[in-house]
């Protein structure tokens, strides 16, 4: 298998690098500014440069285009929204477009915030979406112009993203707080805030087996629990040994940020379950493998 894996200097995309390298996939992993130390054939690519993007299947003959290149700055996106919507919007259309155009599947990572967050159970990937920032907004027009562009298009939708980047390093909401706990700093975690943690390694692992299966339609990967920050601090200071009582209580009003964040974006898993035949990982399993 021959995969092309955009944003390949991020968190998810050197995980998918390292997944697909591990499988034994020849693997070009693009980069934007920073050229990443992968142990992969690597590219300069800007998304939004749709001729440069084409230029790679001159002397490529790739199955799959993973597209993990993004805008994820969410403030970044509400004060840059005509950037946004390039990066995030029409950029992932036109590669899947080209994609379609050489009969080479495409696979979209998307996010829990194309939600509104405003319902009290989880959201299945058929649901009406709504979203409520520009972040959300731009993300769910690179849904529409990938559905448009490649019909046989994957969408894979992920929320509250954390792992271990290609050095090794912990990123991520667990990266902080561990760094705090470490500082010794009290550290207010939401309890008014509902997702579904998803570890970049377990992704990778979910998006190539999809990939591979040929998964066409929009599915949700994330861990089988729907918790609060506070209760994902909480697992994981405790998983991680530290004390526990300096994490504190707080609410999302009492952060005033640029971008409005939805109340509840836990994502439904059942149908990724089925389609794979397991179950996806739970909070525990993740942050222990994190660990
Ligand atoms: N992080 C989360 O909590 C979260 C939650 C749900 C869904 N997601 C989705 O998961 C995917 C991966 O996110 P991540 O957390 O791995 O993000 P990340 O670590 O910020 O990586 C994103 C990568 O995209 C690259 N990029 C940005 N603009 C580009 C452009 N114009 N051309 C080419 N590359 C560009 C960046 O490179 P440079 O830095 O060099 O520009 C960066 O390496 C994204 O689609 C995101 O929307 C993330």
């Amino acid at each position: 298998m021959d995969v092309l894996v955009t944003g390949a200097g991020g968190l998810l995309g050197s995980n998918v690098a390292a997944v697909a390298a591990d499988r034994g996939y020849s693997v070009l992993g693009t980069y934007h500014n920073r050229e990443p130390e992968l142990d992969v054939e690597t590219a300069q690519l800007d998304i939004t440069d749709a001729d440069q993007f084409a230029e790679l299947f001159a002397t490529h003959a790739f199955d799959a285009v993973i597209n993990c290149a993004a805008m994820t700055d969410v403030d970044g996106c509400e004060q840059h929204s005509e950037q946004a919507r390039r990066v995030n919007g029409n950029a992932p259309g036109e590669m899947a477009s080209i994609a379609a155009q050489h009969g080479i599947d495409f696979v979209q990572i998307s996010t829990d915030y194309v939600f509104d967050g405003r319902r009290d159970g989880r959201y299945a990937p058929g649901d009406e979406t709504n979203p409520i920032q520009e972040y959300g907004r731009s993300k769910a027009l690179g849904e529409e112009t990938v559905r448009d562009g490649h019909p046989e298009a994957l969408i894979v939708r992920l929320s509250f993203v954390y792992g271990r980047n290609n050095q090794g390093t912990i990123e991520g909401f667990p990266a902080w707080v561990l760094d705090r706990l470490a500082r010794e700093e009290s550290t207010p975690l939401f309890t008014d805030q509902f997702i579904t943690p998803t570890r970049a390694g377990s992704a990778a692992e979910t998006t190539l087996d999809l990939s591979r299966e040929a998964t066409t339609g929009t599915v949700h990967v994330a861990a089988q629990d729907c918790v609060t920050p506070f209760e994902l601090g909480t697992t994981l200071a405790e998983l991680a040994g530290e004390p526990v009582d300096l994490l504190e209580e707080g609410r999302m009003a009492d952060v005033d940020r640029p971008a409005v964040r939805p109340k509840n974006t836990c994502l439904a898993v059942e149908q990724t379950e089925s389609l794979l035949g397991r179950a996806q990982p739970t909070l525990e399993e993740d942050l222990l493998a994190l660990l």
